[in-house]
């Protein structure tokens, strides 16, 4: 149901690989609410080629920018304003990546290089977005960044591995820079921790399954869908949500307030307390 809540409106949104990605998701309701924006993504998703798919679908030009790169950035915010008409009013950064994760290493045997690449890719990039956008004065008042995040950035989540420092960290730059750009320019930044998804970048965490179904049966409501998490992003590129910032946002159907529940209970609780007796690793 369309209620034209981004009528007017302009935006760029990062990270639409594929039809499975929260991206795009997020730009098809963002059409449907009446906003226009531009569709970015690095060099290599655009080979894969999908974007260009989302692209007609939704009427919007595609620029390529790696999100690590700041003179990438400049070029995407200055063509964004220039296809656009104007200034930007909302930006979805749904941007993750840990060559780590994509490598199977453990936790315990991190290669560093690596987990500067995720930590550039997967929070830093968010700065970089940030300041590139101040220093382009490229953002309307009132405008709203958002960014996804995940639980493990307050939670261990064994597999998880350098994502979770990346994510804490994506956290603490909403908070930071929201701070700042708030008193500047009152644009609003937040983080939404959303439920374990079936995407590429979900998909590609040892144990995703286990996550899904384990905050599925723990959840009151269940896991939010990736649908149901571009319906809250339209809600905060509103002008609904003008006076929320600087806070990191659950969308997980309750999953994060919860201790035990009654499915858990009934359904899965298997091991009868004597796993960490079979199990000595993990
Ligand atoms: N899927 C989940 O379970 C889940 C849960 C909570 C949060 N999230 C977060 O949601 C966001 C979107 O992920 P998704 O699940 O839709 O998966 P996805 O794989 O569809 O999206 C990840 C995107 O990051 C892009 N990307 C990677 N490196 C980049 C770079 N250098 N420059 C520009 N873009 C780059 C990829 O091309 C891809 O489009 C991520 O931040 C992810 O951590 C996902």
């Amino acid at each position: 149901m369309a209620n034209n809540l981004l009528k007017g409106k302009k935006g760029i949104i990062f990270g639409a690989l594929d039809e499975n990605s929260i991206a795009w998701k997020v730009a098809e309701r963002a059409k449907e609410e009446g906003a226009v924006f531009v569709l970015t993504n690095a060099p290599v998703a655009l080979r894969k080629g999908d974007i260009f798919r989302l692209a007609e679908k939704t009427g919007s030009e595609v620029i390529s920018a790696d999100v690590t790169q700041v003179d990438d950035l400049e070029n995407l915010f200055n063509e964004s304003m220039k296809l656009l008409g104007g200034k930007i009013d909302f930006i979805l950064h749904s941007v993750g990546m840990s060559p780590n994760v994509r490598k199977g290493l453990h936790y315990t045997e991190l290669d560093y290089n690596y987990m500067m690449k995720t930590l550039d890719v997967s929070a830093i990039s968010l700065h970089k977005v940030l300041q590139t956008a101040l220093n382009l004065d490229a953002i309307n008042e009132w405008g709203s960044v958002v960014a996804l995040s995940y639980i493990a950035a307050q939670r261990t989540f064994s597999s998880y591995s350098d994502m979770a420092q990346a994510k804490a960290m994506l956290e603490s730059i909403a908070r930071s820079f929201g701070y700042h750009y708030g008193k500047r320019k009152k644009v609003r930044v937040n983080t939404v921790s959303q439920s374990p998804t079936m995407t590429t970048a979900g998909q590609g965490v040892g144990g995703f399954n286990a996550f899904y179904t384990y905050a599925n049966c723990m959840s009151p409501l269940g896991n939010a869908t990736s649908a149901q998490c571009a319906d809250y992003c339209i809600t905060l590129f509103s002008d609904l949500t003008k006076m929320v910032t600087m806070q990191n946002l659950y969308h997980d159907g309750g999953y994060s307030t919860m201790g035990i529940s009654d499915k858990l209970i009934e359904d899965c609780f298997v091991c009868q307390g004597d796993c960490h007796d079979k199990n000595d690793n993990d």
